[in-house]
């Protein structure tokens, strides 16, 4: 027997207060606890809903460096940009919080000096990664290097982001700081360890054994951590910016983020009720943990492992993790703005929110990656919100607008087909509630699209435009029954999209509903007046759609340019300097230039190498007109064996390089020098 709960906690991941919130975010975490948490609350149960900024940690202070700002302001910042585009979005936390305030210090300060002084960390002296140059110890990412596991040349000292392996920063190739660039030294520094290897069977017990009904994404991850055997992980960091360790002889040193931004939820809590300990000290509230996977560790193992030694707090009965959301078949990305960010849709989209939560719902990564495009996003807008959802809503007001003047009609007799309808509608509750129970939203989803579903087939099957001409009587009981299928799609559907579910019941002039009611035939009275009718959705053109992909094709654009500028050939095999002394590249000046007939990329150019005056024939055309190039000084290679190219002897190369766009450029030299001048 499942236990029955008297309450719920609903955590959502905090989003680091670093940058906007994208379609990843939403669909992973936001989305789900969403809708989980407005189910409870229209079934009536005691719920709340917390989350809130992560304002501390390297990331953060990073991308203040970077922008030569503090890391207040940067913070500031996005807490704000977060917590509206949430709200734009229809995103019902109870509260949103931010991990800068004042509770939240005093609240993780307590936990870690509980534990302190309890003896439950250990105090550790180690040599760590130090930038002489910026005098700072470089803590998780701001230590780059190559990844041991994928050979990735940026990855972070706490984690690879392009093979997601967890990293130590001892573990980097050829290491060096974020910050100034430098090859960094080791030095000592003493920090706080949480022993998790002494909660090691704890967690078997608790995961492994009492919690098999996980998704198998999560214990999968939990058994195969538990497996490779834990290690005591530092809850300390060498930095300017977080919680200071409240400890004697902890000058310079803040908890670790991943130690303070789980507690952040005891401090969220704590903001929004006085009555905070009902839901963090009672085993009769169930607190489930949205997240998206790369999460799992630190609400599995980590956040359990520190509510276990403090004591006198539940654990989380469930942490429904989510798999990532791509875009356009490319992994997301902050740094590269390869995203669809939250608050630019929302400006882009007005009225359009419940679209986006759609989508992201119905393709949400439940149980694998997926892929999000726009033209998914078109069809399933224009298939399925307007052409079954926005249709049958749409058709049962005006009909019931045109025949009865906006009255509710009574209902008569029912045939048997009105009684199967009516049956399919109320089968879909058990359905609903289970897939929401069970964490399968998109399953939910489909059933809550469902009712519209019937109610259209009904609609279409019954044809009251047709019957009017003859049974008036026939299509009064029609139309109740549509509105009623009407109200019950507004109660299905408030979960996912609260605010089309709104838009319903506003043009039927009723209140909302409780979940209870949803299979109910009796929502709408008899005589009752509905309000006027509108259209929910209406249809996304084509141009709509390629005004996001034309955005995407720049943005690749922009970073492949970046790339490439980035890129740089390896060494090539070593040369003797004898071999070096056997080029003879001088200055030279172009003197004349013209196309070379019937090619597209070759130039005659004539060249006065202080020696003699020569041609060369050079693969340029692309690059530059003969007119930009005369009089250009340049270097050019002289002894270069003589080839003919189209009939023309070339005695020698111009040198070039390649600039950031792979267009090729000419190498001069800096201060007018004669032609001749030997380079080497
Ligand atoms: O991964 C992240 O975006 C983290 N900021 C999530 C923190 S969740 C919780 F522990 F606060
Ligand atoms: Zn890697």
């Amino acid at each position: 027997m499942a236990k029955e709960f008297k309450r719920y906690l609903v955590t959502s991941a905090l989003p680091y207060a670093n940058g906007p919130v994208h379609i990843g975010h939403l669909a992973g975490v936001y989305i789900p606890s969403d809708i989980y948490t407005r189910y409870l609350r229209l079934k009536g149960c005691d719920v709340i809903s917390v989350c809130g900024s992560d304002e501390h940690g390297v990331p953060i202070t990073i991308k203040a460096r970077k922008e030569g700002v503090s890391p207040q302001q940067i913070v500031d910042r996005y807490h704000e940009l977060i917590k509206k585009s949430f709200e734009g979005l229809g995103m019902s936390f109870d509260i949103y919080s931010r991990t800068s305030s004042a509770t939240h210090t005093q609240t993780a300060s307590a936990f870690f000096r509980k534990l302190y002084d309890e003896g439950k960390f250990i105090e550790k002296t180690s040599m760590q990664y130090y930038d002489e140059e910026a005098q700072t110890f470089l803590a998780d990412r701001y230590i780059v290097g190559t990844c041991p596991k994928c050979g990735n040349d940026r990855a972070y000292g706490d984690q690879c982001e392009k093979c997601g392996s967890t990293l130590s920063p001892d573990e980097l190739i050829e290491p060096h700081s974020a910050v100034s660039g430098s090859v960094p030294v080791k030095r000592e520094t003493k920090h706080w360890y949480l022993p998790l290897d002494q909660y090691e069977g704890f967690l078997r017990e608790w995961i492994l054994e009492g919690h098999r009904e996980w998704k198998s994404n999560v214990y999968g991850q939990c058994k195969s951590w538990l497996d490779g055997g834990l290690q005591p992980r530092a809850v300390s960091r060498d930095l300017d910016w977080g919680i200071p360790v409240p400890v004697e002889g902890a000058e310079g040193k803040v908890l670790y983020v991943w130690f303070d931004a789980p507690i952040g939820y005891i401090s969220a809590t704590k903001d929004l009720t006085p009555d905070w300990e009902k839901y963090w000290k009672s085993e009769d509230t169930k607190m489930v943990h949205f997240i998206g996977k790369d999460n799992i560790v630190f609400h599995c193992i980590v956040f359990p492992s520190m509510l276990k030694a403090h004591g006198g707090y539940i654990l989380p009965e469930n942490v429904p993790a989510n798999e990532f959301l791509n875009l356009e078949g490319d992994k997301i990305s902050t740094s590269r703005n390869w995203a669809v960010w939250l608050h630019e849709y929302l400006e882009e989209f007005s009225g359009k929110e419940d679209v986006l939560r759609y989508v992201l719902c119905a393709n949400a990564p439940e149980t694998k990656d997926n892929d999000f495009t726009w033209k998914d996003f078109q069809a399933r807008n224009n298939n399925e919100l307007v052409a079954i959802l926005g249709n049958f809503v749409n058709r049962a007001l005006v009909l019931t607008k045109k025949y009865f003047a906006g009255r509710n009609p009574a209902c008569g007799e029912l045939t048997d087909y009105d009684r199967e309808t009516i049956a399919e509608v109320a089968a879909v509750k058990a359905s609903l509630e289970a897939n929401i129970e069970h964490y399968r939203f998109r399953e939910a989803l489909k059933d809550a699209m469902n009712i519209s579903r019937i109610g259209n087939k009904y609609l279409a099957d019954t044809e009251p435009w047709k019957v009017v001409k003859t049974d008036l009587e026939r299509v009064k009981t029609i139309l109740n029954i549509a509105l009623q299928i009407t109200a019950n799609t507004a109660i299905a559907i408030e979960p996912f999209m609260p605010f089309s579910a709104a838009k319903i019941l506003k043009m039927l002039a009723v209140d909302k509903f409780g979940w209870e009611r949803l299979g109910a035939m009796d929502l709408i009275p008899a005589g009752h007046e509905i309000g006027e009718p509108a259209l929910l959705f209406e249809k996304i053109e084509d141009d709509v759609i390629q005004r996001q992909l034309d955005k995407l094709a720049a943005t690749k654009a922009a970073n492949q340019a970046v790339e490439a500028a980035q890129h740089v050939e390896p060494q090539k095999d070593t040369v003797s300097f004898d071999d070096f002394q056997k080029m003879d590249i001088r200055v030279s000046t172009i003197l004349a230039a013209e196309k070379v007939a019937k090619t597209k990329k070759l130039l005659k150019l004539t060249v006065d190498t202080g020696i003699d005056k020569r041609e060369i024939v050079s693969g340029i055309a692309e690059y530059f007109t003969p007119e930009e190039l005369v009089g250009k000084q340049v270097l050019v290679l002289v002894n270069l064996a003589p080839r003919e190219l189209k009939g023309i002897l070339s005695k020698g190369m111009i040198l070039m390089a390649e600039d950031a766009s792979g267009k090729l450029r000419l190498l001069q030299p800096g201060d007018a020098t004669n032609n001749g001048a030997l380079v080497g």
